[in-house]
């Protein structure tokens, strides 16, 4: 953010809030005084969260923050990851219990208890020795949402080795990037994934991936579509291995070695501004103490009562935190789903969480707003009284979404957490606890006890309510990234040089504080338009437009204006029910947005499209509708989930749609 103006408008205000219900609140894991006791004495605070997992050895120190921004937590403390997910579990009497109910999309299933994971990680950890990887090699891990994903990950936790998962829908070169940045030996994947009702090439595309790659010794494959999948799965004869027979003739018995609470347990690379993606380091204590703390409070589990289903992919640092480490660390029972939310039919999550009676369901605002789209009489038709806490991440959720989310989902009676983390923080900073704060739609509203955040000016100034600026992260915490594989001075410049001379992390996140203190978040700062010298949040023209009863999605950029600096261009989706996008309704959506934040954020331009450019995550690519908006030549669409979707668009446009 270079402008001029110091703060970002506090343009739109909610005043809807939802406290918890006086059972709920009763019942909760985290109560009032959280906060009360972390401000007390936080080093103490995060040894007492440190001391619900089981350590080899204790640490002597709970921070060393001597060398900034590297930090060290539970200095001198050893234990075994997972050991803390797994073995523990069945050590304490539940071994019984099922860990992970995986659903395939086909309709297959299998129900994993923590015996049976103990016996799969086992005979996985034995399989990656046998092949000679030890302690700090690197496995890369490109698969599908099956089992075999989580032993693998666990495996190399076990031996103390980093895995670097690389999400399935990436291309060969964004896999190939990864692997030589990342100097994997292993590769783990499978002969073809199930998408959408049909078998596609995965062994086929990391074969692409790995020609001449240097650092690869072994190649592990899974076996999932089998006969389905058409041809024959691409073979290197001693390079390659089935997972089969390697891991199932392994030995069941394998004794965890506890490592140092540093050591490092993965690498997982994210897209910056610059091209070239970072790879995230996480370690061990640490990231765990806080990936199972915020799993605990956040959506209040109870072993062995509730059912947990987080809808992400392994690929994302989501699936890491909150499918793998610290539900799993918590005595979790999950859903684990392979497919997607349309197959064979768009109720499928809500027939999942009517069978395995899920109370927890962690999803994304993308998702949540396609359900929207898809209609409420989808859902309405199963029995989803389970429910008793909904998450968002990824996002900022809008308004809109939040209370039909609430009111369609979860029948007006569960809490929502709007979870605010990174893939660089790994875990969650700034969410509501269920059982004790007011919920607002559409707001994160404060840091979790223990943590601590400020919205800053540029000067590094702490904004009074109703002031918006920088999200930074004033003091350190137990899951926070330990730097950028191989890249130190990256690690400094990206995160740690805006607020120098304050020791500030900063986010890359806009966000605003409203009259009660609470946070609002507003996108990535360079998702933040200035239109006559006012800042406006690209959220929130997009929350105001999808709060209009013909618009399902709304993705909205700055384009270089003449006159006014930026000039404010929506792209909108149209629920299915509306009529198209003639000049009367585009002006009415105008008038809306001017209606909903005021004039200033009324749109120059709205165009109707079918669909929206999104990257496998599932976030909007607003660079390449800043290219439409400013009728220039389309980037490069290589991130995106389906590269045809600007064609599209553009050729949508062409027809010609509305402009003042
Ligand atoms: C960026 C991080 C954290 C897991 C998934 C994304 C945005 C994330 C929220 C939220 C508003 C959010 C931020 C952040 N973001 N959660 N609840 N409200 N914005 O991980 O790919 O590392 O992306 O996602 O812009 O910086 P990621």
């Amino acid at each position: 953010m270079t402008e001029q103006s110091p703060a970002l408008d506090n343009l739109l205000t909610e005043s809807r809030t939802f406290p918890p219900s006086e059972d709920f609140a009763a019942q909760a894991n985290a109560k009032a005084d959280l906060y009360a006791e972390a401000d007390a004495d936080r080093e103490a605070f995060w040894a007492k969260q440190a001391e619900r997992l089981t350590w080899d050895t204790k640490w002597t120190t709970v921070l060393d923050w001597t060398n900034a921004p590297f930090a060290k937590w539970f200095v001198g403390g050893k234990l075994n990851v997972a050991y803390n997910c797994v073995d523990r579990h069945v050590e304490s009497g539940h071994g019984d219990q099922v860990a992970i109910h995986w659903v395939g999309e086909p309709g297959d299933t299998r129900d994993i208890t923590y015996a049976e994971l103990k016996t799969e990680v086992s005979k996985a950890a034995n399989a990656l020795t046998s092949l000679g990887v030890g302690a700090s090699d690197v496995v890369a891990i490109q698969l599908q949402m099956v089992p075999e994903a989580i032993f693998a990950m666990l495996a190399c936790a076990r031996i103390g080795a980093l895995h670097n998962v690389v999400f399935g829908g990436f291309s060969p070169t964004a896999l190939r990037a990864r692997v030589d940045d990342a100097a994997a030996k292993v590769v783990i994947t499978s002969d073809g994934q199930f998408r959408r009702g049909k078998a596609a090439p995965m062994k086929a595309n990391v074969d692409e991936a790995l020609e001449g790659a240097e650092t690869v010794e072994k190649v592990i494959v899974v076996k999932r579509t089998g006969d389905q999948l058409e041809g024959d799965v691409p073979w290197t004869d001693g390079r390659d291995l089935w997972w089969h027979e390697l891991v199932d003739g392994q030995s069941e018995e394998h004794t965890p070695e506890a490592f140092d609470s540093e050591h490092p347990l993965f690498i997982l690379y994210t897209s910056g501004t610059t091209g070239k993606p970072k790879g995230i380091l996480h370690t061990s204590g640490g990231y765990l103490t806080q990936t199972a703390y915020t799993h605990h409070n956040v959506f209040d589990h109870k072993p062995g009562e509730d059912v947990y289903w987080c809808t992400a992919d392994i690929g994302w640092i989501t699936g890491h935190s909150y499918i793998v480490y610290g539900p799993l660390a918590n005595r979790v029972t999950q859903v684990v789903y392979e497919g997607t939310p349309n197959t064979p039919h768009e109720g499928r999550h809500w027939e999942i969480i009517q069978k395995y009676k899920v109370s927890l369901y962690y999803t994304a605002p993308t998702l949540i707003r396609t359900f929207m789209k898809w209609g409420a009489e989808i859902p309405e038709k199963y029995d989803l009284s389970s429910l008793r806490v909904l998450g968002s991440v990824g996002e900022p959720i809008n308004p809109e979404a939040w209370i039909w989310y609430r009111e369609t989902i979860g029948a007006g009676r569960t809490p929502i957490v709007d979870t605010w983390w990174q893939t660089e923080t790994g875990a969650i900073m700034i969410s509501p606890l269920p059982g004790v704060t007011s919920t607002k739609p559409g707001s994160a509203q404060k840091a979790l006890p223990g943590i601590s955040a400020k919205v800053v000016d540029d000067q590094g100034n702490e904004v009074g309510p109703g002031g918006g600026g920088y999200l930074v992260l004033d003091k350190p915490w137990p899951s926070m990234l330990r730097g950028v594989w191989g890249d130190e001075e990256r690690f400094k410049d990206t995160y740690w040089s805006r607020f120098k001379d304050q020791g500030f992390y900063f986010a890359g996140d806009g966000a605003k504080y409203d009259n009660d203190g609470d946070v609002w978040l507003l996108g990535r700062v360079d998702d933040v338009m200035n239109v006559s010298g006012h800042r406006i949040s690209t959220t929130e023209v997009e929350s105001a437009l999808v709060s209009h009863p013909t618009v399902a999605e709304a993705a909205v950029v700055g384009a270089t204006d003449p006159t006014t600096g930026q000039g404010i261009v929506a792209f909108v989706i149209l629920r299915g029910n509306a009529v198209d996008g003639g000049e009367e309704a585009i002006q009415a959506l105008r008038n809306h947005v001017a209606k909903e934040i005021g004039p200033i954020a009324k749109p120059r331009q709205i165009m109707v499209v079918p669909e929206l450019p999104k990257t496998r995550s599932g976030k909007i690519m607003r660079r390449l509708l800043r290219d439409v908006a400013e009728n220039r030549q389309v980037g490069d669409v290589t991130t995106l989930a389906d590269s045809s979707v600007m064609d599209l668009i553009s050729s949508g446009l062409k027809s010609g749609k509305s402009e003042e």
